[in-house]
């Protein structure tokens, strides 16, 4: 999600202060990517490149109820084995397009709600509420408990063999007047879901995407705060979709907590998506150069692996 924070306020600029020292060995550089194509398998024979974050909707994955096809995770799986690299899992609940409902089709009954809510993103969504995309109703307990039997279901065949799993990102934007929505019922269904799926992992990370709470501008509410030492207590991983360097929004919200809570979590993890590539840094008016994203996400954020999109420049040569 790219929050653009209206910046009136002066940028605090600090990655350039010092030279960069991103040569951190425990830092993984892997890929991001919607599907495993070819263009991904390519460049997973990078020797730079870990492994992949591929991305499963939940619909895709459940065709009718607790009937689950993990036939494409598995083929993914198989041909990123072949290469000797590591998979790693973003499950999506949500989508950015009106057409796109992410829950599955038997969810369209009054039983479920219909499972998923109308949502839109951007920064003019309190006064333009401009539909865009669609998330599953999750501080519903009936949809909860089918995603959390999607998640042990994932766990049965995938625990100890993906590095990871991540659920999409906390920040959302629905109509809070319609289908039971509050922001309590929220915030309390999505940390239970991650604690759910650090239950059922228990060999592979769990993590948590948490970029921006719907009542949590920087800690309202204590929402951080408190996510985060639930992350902590249940063993939950914490990231984010978008690594922006001094990005304010990012600043005032997740980007407080994710370095705060290293080493009390047990992973932390960021991914440079398109629309990340396209940021401009205000000290260069160019984008962010590999070097510059990588020196805020080990220097500042101190996170463990980037999750890069496929046309991030310096996977385009050798
Ligand atoms: C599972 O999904 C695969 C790939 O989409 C499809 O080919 C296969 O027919 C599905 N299996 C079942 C039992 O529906
Ligand atoms: C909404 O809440 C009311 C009151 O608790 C309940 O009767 C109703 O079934 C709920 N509707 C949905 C869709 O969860
Ligand atoms: C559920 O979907 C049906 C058919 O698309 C629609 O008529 C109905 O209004 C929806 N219910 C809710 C609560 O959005
Ligand atoms: C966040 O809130 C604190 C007080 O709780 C305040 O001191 C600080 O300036 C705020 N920061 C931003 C970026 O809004």
């Amino acid at each position: 999600m790219h929050f653009s924070y209206l910046a009136t306020t002066a940028l605090v600029s600090r990655a350039l202060a010092a030279p960069p020292k991103w040569n951190t060995p425990t830092l993984q550089h892997w890929l991001y990517s919607s599907q495993v194509d070819e263009q991904s398998l390519d460049l997973l024979d990078r020797p730079d490149i870990v492994g992949i974050q591929a991305l499963y909707s939940w619909r895709s994955l459940e065709p009718a109820e607790s009937h689950y096809n993990f036939t494409v995770i598995k083929n993914d799986y198989d041909k990123v084995m072949a290469k000797g690299k590591k998979f790693w899992i973003q499950l999506q609940d949500r989508t950015f397009s009106a057409g796109n409902d992410p829950v599955p089709k038997y969810m369209h009954t009054p039983y479920y709600n219909n499972g998923s809510a109308p949502s839109c993103d951007g920064d003019s969504c309190d006064t333009d509420f401009e539909v865009t995309g669609w998330v599953a109703q999750q501080w519903n307990l009936r949809v909860r408990q089918r995603y959390q039997a999607l998640l042990s279901a994932l766990a049965k065949d995938f625990d100890g063999k993906i590095t990871g799993l991540n659920l999409a990102e906390t920040s959302i934007a629905v109509d809070e007047d319609a289908n039971n929505y509050t922001n309590e019922g929220y915030f309390l269904g999505e940390l239970e879901n991650a604690g759910h799926a650090a239950r059922v992992f228990k060999r592979s990370y769990a993590v948590q995407y948490v970029n921006f709470w719907p009542d949590g501008w920087n800690n309202t509410n204590n929402r951080f705060e408190d996510s985060f030492n639930y992350y902590a207590k249940h063993g939950v991983g914490v990231g984010g979709p978008d690594l922006i360097p001094n990005k304010p929004g990012q600043e005032a919200n997740s980007y407080v907590y994710i370095p705060k809570f290293h080493g009390t979590v047990p992973i932390a993890v960021v991914a440079v998506q398109e629309k990340d590539l396209e940021e401009i840094n205000q000290e260069t008016g160019q984008p962010f150069t590999k070097d510059e994203f990588v020196d805020f996400a080990v220097n500042e954020l101190h996170v463990d692996i980037i999750f890069w999109a496929l046309a991030t420049p310096w996977l385009q040569s050798s």
